[in-house]
């Protein structure tokens, strides 16, 4: 049953008078998962022994021992019909790995299942262009909490011939209030296109331009800085248009040591 270093947490709460709810319209006691304990709100230790059947819109709340976390419904709440929610899902507590595994320096991670990387969790690795996988491609959470492979990481390939990529982020207004970007991003992308046909500028590199249509909204914007910000690749300059979406990228460049 639920251990007393979960319910301590519910004693500030006011008291629920169980015996006043009608006890044939409500839910039935439901086990914790394995590893894990019920937080009762409101209830006491004598309460908790004792019910058998807690009341309509009752929510129970499912914790976990240790360091493992929730899989599935963390809260449930009794339904009118006397049932708990979402039940057809199972909640369980497993051991999360390490979360060091789930990101690739010149690389890329995918998760399968998605979520927290728990048992059971699948990582597949690959590495950008120009650079080399050094280990396994692919790593599992065990029941141990650990992963069954070290880390792998991406080398960059001396002899790669390809030529490295630059990335430069642009939030042109191709629509909106003054879609001067349809001007913009033609001109943007000739003078890339300059840079990259020449051989006395950056040669081993070539650059390319990863574009977002702004609108000329600064809503919409802050929205997509965050995209060009928090998705790889990395971008090594920001290029805005229009004033409104331009102020803002301007601001918040510092933040992020942003060239723009
Ligand atoms: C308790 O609830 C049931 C079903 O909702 C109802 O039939 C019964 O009359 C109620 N009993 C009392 C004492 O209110
Ligand atoms: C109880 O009600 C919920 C939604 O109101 C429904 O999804 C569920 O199937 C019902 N369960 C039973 C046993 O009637
Ligand atoms: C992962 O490595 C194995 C051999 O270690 C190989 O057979 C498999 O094709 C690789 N998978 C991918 C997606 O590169």
């Amino acid at each position: 049953m639920a251990l007393s270093f979960l319910l301590s947490c519910s004693a500030m709460l006011p008291l629920l008078r169980v015996s006043a709810y009608n006890t044939s319209a409500g839910c039935a006691i439901i086990r914790p998962p394995k590893d894990g304990g019920i937080r009762y709100r409101g209830l006491t230790q004598e309460q908790i022994r004792s019910v058998q059947v807690l009341p309509v819109d009752y929510e129970i709340e499912y914790i976990c021992r240790g360091n493992r976390v929730i899989v599935g419904p963390k809260v449930r709440k009794c339904l009118p019909n006397g049932t708990w929610t979402d039940l057809s899902q199972r909640s369980r507590c497993l051991l999360m790995c390490p979360r060091v595994w789930t990101s690739l320096e010149n690389g890329r991670v995918s998760s399968w299942p998605l979520g927290p990387p728990v048992e059971g969790t699948v990582l597949h690795y690959s590495c950008l262009p120009s650079f080399i996988l050094m280990g396994r491609n692919s790593t599992q959470c065990n029941k141990m909490g650990k992963w069954d492979t070290p880390k792998p990481v991406c080398h960059y390939d001396r002899h790669y011939k390809g030529k490295k990529k630059l990335y430069i982020g642009a939030l042109f207004p191709m629509s909106g209030g003054w879609p001067g970007g349809q001007a913009c991003l033609p001109a943007a992308q000739m003078a890339l296109d300059l840079v990259n046909s020449r051989t006395d500028i950056l040669p081993d590199y070539e650059l390319e331009l990863i574009h977002y249509d702004s609108m000329c909204d600064p809503g919409e914007a802050t929205k997509l800085l965050y995209d060009l910000l928090y998705t790889e690749p990395i971008k090594i300059v920001l290029m805005p248009g229009c004033s409104s979406v331009s102020t803002l990228v301007a601001e918040a460049a510092r933040m992020w040591n942003l060239i723009v």
